[in-house]
Parts: C-alpha cells; sequence; structure tokens
C-alpha cells in the first residue's frame, strides 16, 4: 500500500504524466454523453506546467450555485455515479480523486473533470471481480459473490467456499434492510475487505482505491439529491457490462477466438505435434495439481526465480486448450 501510495505521488508531481491521463481519459469517454475532459494544449504543457482548455462551468462544491443556475440535480448524481463505474468496468481507467472541487458542471449540464493527478487502473481480472460481485450483491447472490473471489484467485483454494458465502450473507443482508438512501455501495466493499482479510485475501491496493473514491463520488451525489440511491443508479451499468462481457454473446466471442487461435497453430504443424505429445504426457499431472494464475501467484514466482517453470506450463496449456478446441470442432464439423 505505502509504495503504491509513494508511485502515486512520484506520478503526480509531474505534470506530464498528469496531462497523459487526462489525455487518456478524454479518449475513453469521447462518446460518452454527460462526462468529459479538458483538452490538453501539449506545446504549452512540460514537467512543471500543465495547459489546457479552459472550463466554464460551476464548481460542484457550489451547491447553492449549482441549484440558482436551474441544473437537475438527482441528474447529476447519476451522471458522476454512472460515469465513475463505466469508468472504472468498461475502461479499467478512473479518476481517484473525484471530489467536488474537480468536478465542474457546464452550461449545457455536461459533468467536466479536472485534476487527473491520481488515477486508478483495473487489470482485465479486477473489472470482471468488480462488476461481478456488484451484480452478486445487487442479485443477492452471495453464493455466486463467494465463488468470483476463488475464480479470481484472491481467495486460497484452502478456504471453503461456504463459510465464506455464509460471512457475505452477514455484511450483505443488514444493508437490504436499510432505506435505499443510506446504503452506501463504498462501505458495502469496506465492509467486504473486512471478511476477505478474514479469509485470507491479500489487500488489492487498486480495489482500495477504488473504494476510497466510490465513497467520494456517492457524497458528491449525496449532496444533490440525499435520497439518491446507489443501487438504482449502478445496477443499469453493472448489467451491461455483465451481458456485454459474460453473456451468451461474450461466450460466442470467447469461443471463437478460442477456435481461430486453434486454427493458427493448426498451420504450424510441428509444434502441434510436440503439443500432443505433452498433452498426453502432463494433462493428467496438471488436473490433479490444477495451476492457478493470477497476478499475485505470477509475482511470488518471479520473486522466486520461478517463473521459468511456470510460463514453460503456460506455453503448453495453452497449447493443450487450443488442441480440445480443434478436436472439439472437428467433431462438430
Ligand atoms: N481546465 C480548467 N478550467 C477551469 N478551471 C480549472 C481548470 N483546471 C483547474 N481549474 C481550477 O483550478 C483548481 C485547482 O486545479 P487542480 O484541482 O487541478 O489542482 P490541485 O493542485 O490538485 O488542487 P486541489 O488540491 O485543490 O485539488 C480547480 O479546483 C479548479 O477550480
Ligand atoms: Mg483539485
Amino acid at each position: 500500500m505505502v509504495e503504491t501510495l509513494t508511485q502515486s505521488t512520484r506520478i503526480e508531481m509531474d505534470l506530464r504524466l498528469e496531462a497523459a491521463a487526462s489525455s487518456e481519459m478524454a479518449e475513453n469517454v469521447a462518446h460518452d454523453k454527460g462526462f468529459r475532459v479538458p483538452a490538453i494544449d501539449w506545446e504549452r504543457t512540460g514537467r512543471d506546467v500543465i495547459t489546457m482548455e479552459w472550463i466554464d462551468g460551476i464548481k460542484l462544491s457550489d451547491v447553492k450555485a449549482v441549484i440558482a443556475a436551474g441544473h437537475d440535480t438527482k441528474k447529476i448524481g447519476v451522471t458522476v455515479v454512472q460515469s465513475f463505474l463505466q469508468h472504472a468496468m468498461r475502461d479499467g481507467f478512473f479518476h481517484a480523486d473525484m471530489h467536488q472541487g474537480n468536478l465542474f458542471i457546464a452550461p449545457d449540464g455536461t459533468i467536466v473533470a479536472v485534476d487527473l493527478g491520481i488515477v486508478g487502473r483495473l487489470s482485465r481480472n479486477s473489472k470482471r471481480f468488480l462488476a461481478e460481485i456488484l451484480y452478486g450483491f445487487i442479485q443477492r447472490d452471495y453464493r455466486r459473490v463467494a465463488e468470483v473471489h476463488f475464480e479470481a484467485g484472491y481467495v486460497p483454494r484452502t478456504q471453503d467456499v461456504a463459510s465464506f458465502a455464509q460471512a457475505l450473507r452477514a455484511i450483505g443482508e443488514p444493508i437490504y434492510g436499510q432505506p435505499a438512501e443510506t446504503i452506501s455501495m463504498g462501505h458495502l466493499l469496506s465492509l467486504l475487505f473486512e471478511i476477505t482479510q478474514l479469509f485470507e485475501m491479500q489487500t488489492r491496493p487498486e480495489l482500495v482505491l477504488l473504494q476510497k473514491t466510490m465513497v467520494v463520488v456517492e457524497g458528491v451525489a449525496r449532496s444533490f439529491d440525499p435520497k439518491f440511491n446507489m443501487w438504482v443508479a449502478a445496477e443499469p451499468v453493472v448489467s451491461e457490462y455483465i451481458m456485454a462481457e459474460l453473456g451468451p454473446a461474450a461466450k460466442l466471442k470467447e469461443a471463437r477466438d478460442g477456435l481461430e487461435a486453434g486454427l493458427k497453430l493448426l498451420r504450424k504443424a510441428p509444434e502441434l505435434a510436440v503439443g500432443l505429445e505433452v498433452l498426453s504426457r502432463e494433462l493428467p499431472e496438471l488436473i490433479e495439481n490444477g495451476i492457478r494464475l493470477n497476478d499475485d501467484t505470477l509475482y511470488d514466482l518471479v520473486q522466486d526465480g520461478k517463473a521459468s517453470i511456470i510460463l514453460g506450463h503456460v506455453e503448453r496449456w495453452v497449447i493443450a486448450a487450443a488442441l480440445v478446441t480443434i478436436a472439439g470442432a472437428l467433431v462438430l464439423g
């Protein structure tokens, strides 16, 4: 955690990096409605100077002025929260300092964010993890939320899924008894991290950064709409992600990608022969021992200098998986 903060402070001091973060986010949100960031003037930007488009708007910290200007206050909360979740889940890149002072509302109602000195990133694995836990909690499917932790490799297999699901119920259920406007998703995530620690999950700095920002973003929404319902606002974004990334269409795409990889491999006959041999020799052992792969295990292995051994295994796994795909295609075809 301390190292992550040290690194983010270093990055924050070099304004070229802040400009780059702003430019990256501008590209990500180019087609989004209701949220944008100022354009960067690269010619006038350097290590100690950042120059960007001037935003003529009202700061969200000035709630009275925003109301006086006649903006739809309920919509502000929804846009801020949905944008944040969209950035985290779709782009894996989010503004990690989204307080009222860094947000403007333009005359046309668009929210404009400045100050991208601190940003967070989520890997593909973490994005999927986040979406699935939020979806699981929205659906009250504690078993699924528990399984996601194991699938992501965040909680060791030695832990018991059922007991973990039970612990998740203990934090989820009291929340459903509360009035919607007092429910905080950020708070729920902090309770979740307390529980996951009990089950030997390592703290993940990028998720803690996300959780802390979520608390701030919810605060912004509530300052404009005290009855703001976090679940209702989050649901469309989370569902859309789940359908796009994990629904039937995504599964089909995954299968097609697998098949394409398999066909590519077929063209490389020599490797295929090696692959077949490896498959027959090592698959039973691999299945028996199972290899759990995630950022942490890889990191530990690199530290131990064992990475090349495991990477060798991964290569063979890829070959094995491709062979299985080809076999399937041949049978089906
Ligand atoms: N593009 C812009 N257009 C108009 N005003 C801006 C713009 N960028 C920044 N500002 C104003 O300057 C203030 C400080 O900018 P910024 O938040 O990037 O700096 P900071 O040093 O991180 O400040 P803080 O610690 O207050 O967050 C903003 O809160 C905003 O009022
Ligand atoms: Mg600021």
